[in-house]
């Protein structure tokens, strides 16, 4: 099938950044706000992030303003009856995004395509509420979702061929590069990197080195843009602990367990670079390491 217009669920970083993905690469898009509030402040951000590509001379006055204009912003979630694919991007939780996709199945068209962003919960349980089986997937992206090049394209048991080859054929429509993945917890990149994470976490914990150190020894020696525990926390502590806490729950292996420190910095309401603290405190610039953990 022929995808014209998408409609994006949940308007956090992951899911603002997709619908800049669509809507740039010419679909209609319709992004529904999942949490009550108005729509203005996610325009307003969405306005800035396209006007800082302005002002570096990658995008022009009037292509910003025709992208603007393909997105419809809306809190109705209804609007998105006539949507061909449907990427959810709420809360990850799985009992709330059934729910959502059952209330979706009563409105959207049979042909139209159901997708999720989780990072780590399974599609196959998703799919297994919903009455057409064959148009469920993941499709998996990665924040900055603008920036980033791979989108993961999650095949569950029922989901059709076909279906997976309309979201590689779209992925690749916005500048994407997917690779295909049979569902599994945390897929290929967040299987890697979660412990990956949690590594460098722990070995904070046990005074090998200090976070600035952790982070400066994974950048210098391996030439990853970020360290494990900046990355942690520009992902956001709350998303890192729901992965942990999910890919735990399906392979019980020790150094898949939430560290200590994550879950304190979770408790405290500490969720890294969007709550101003987390490994790091964002409060100055360039942040610092967070002085209030201990090792
Ligand atoms: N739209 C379009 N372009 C954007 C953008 C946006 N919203 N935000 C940033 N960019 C562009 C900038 O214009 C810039 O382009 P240029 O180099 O051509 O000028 C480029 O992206 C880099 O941006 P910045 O200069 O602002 O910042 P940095 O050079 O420090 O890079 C970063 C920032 C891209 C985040 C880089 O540090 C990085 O790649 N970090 C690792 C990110 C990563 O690993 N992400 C995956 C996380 S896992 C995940 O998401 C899975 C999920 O399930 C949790």
């Amino acid at each position: 099938m022929e995808i014209r217009k998408v409609g994006v669920i949940g308007l956090g970083q992951m899911g603002l950044g997709i619908v800049q993905c669509a809507a740039s690469a010419g679909f209609e898009t319709v992004a529904v706000k999942a949490t009550p509030g108005s729509t203005d402040p996610i325009r307003g951000k969405l306005d800035k992030d396209l006007g800082k590509l302005v002002s570096k001379g990658k995008m022009d006055e009037a292509a910003k303003g025709q992208l603007l204009g393909r997105i419809k912003f809306t809190a109705v979630e209804g609007d998105v009856k006539d949507c061909d694919l449907i990427v959810e991007s709420i809360v990850e939780d799985l009992d709330t995004k059934k729910a959502l996709f059952k209330r979706l199945e009563g409105m959207i068209s049979k042909d139209a395509i159901l997708t999720s962003n989780t990072s780590t919960l399974s599609i196959t349980a998703l799919m297994a509420g919903c009455e057409k089986k064959d148009r469920v997937a993941g499709l998996h992206f990665f924040n900055p979702a603008p920036v980033m090049k791979l989108v993961e394209v999650i095949q569950a048991f029922e989901t059709a061929p076909a279906v997976v080859d309309t979201l590689t054929g779209f992925c690749k429509k916005i500048g994407k590069d997917p690779v295909t993945v049979q569902d599994s917890t945390g897929f290929i990149v967040n299987r890697l990197l979660t412990p990956y994470m949690l590594s460098g976490m722990r070995l904070f914990e046990q005074g090998t080195a200090s976070i600035p150190d952790i982070d400066k020894a994974m950048m210098l020696g391996c030439n990853h843009p970020m360290g494990p525990l900046a990355l942690a926390d520009y992902i956001g502590l709350d998303v890192v602990i729901a992965m942990s806490k999910n890919i735990y729950d399906a392979d019980r292996q020790v150094f898949t367990s939430p560290p200590h420190t994550l879950t304190r910095l979770v408790e405290l309401g500490y969720l890294g670079r969007k709550s101003g603290k987390g490994f790091y405190d964002y409060s100055q610039n360039p942040p610092v390491a967070n002085t209030s953990l201990r090792k």
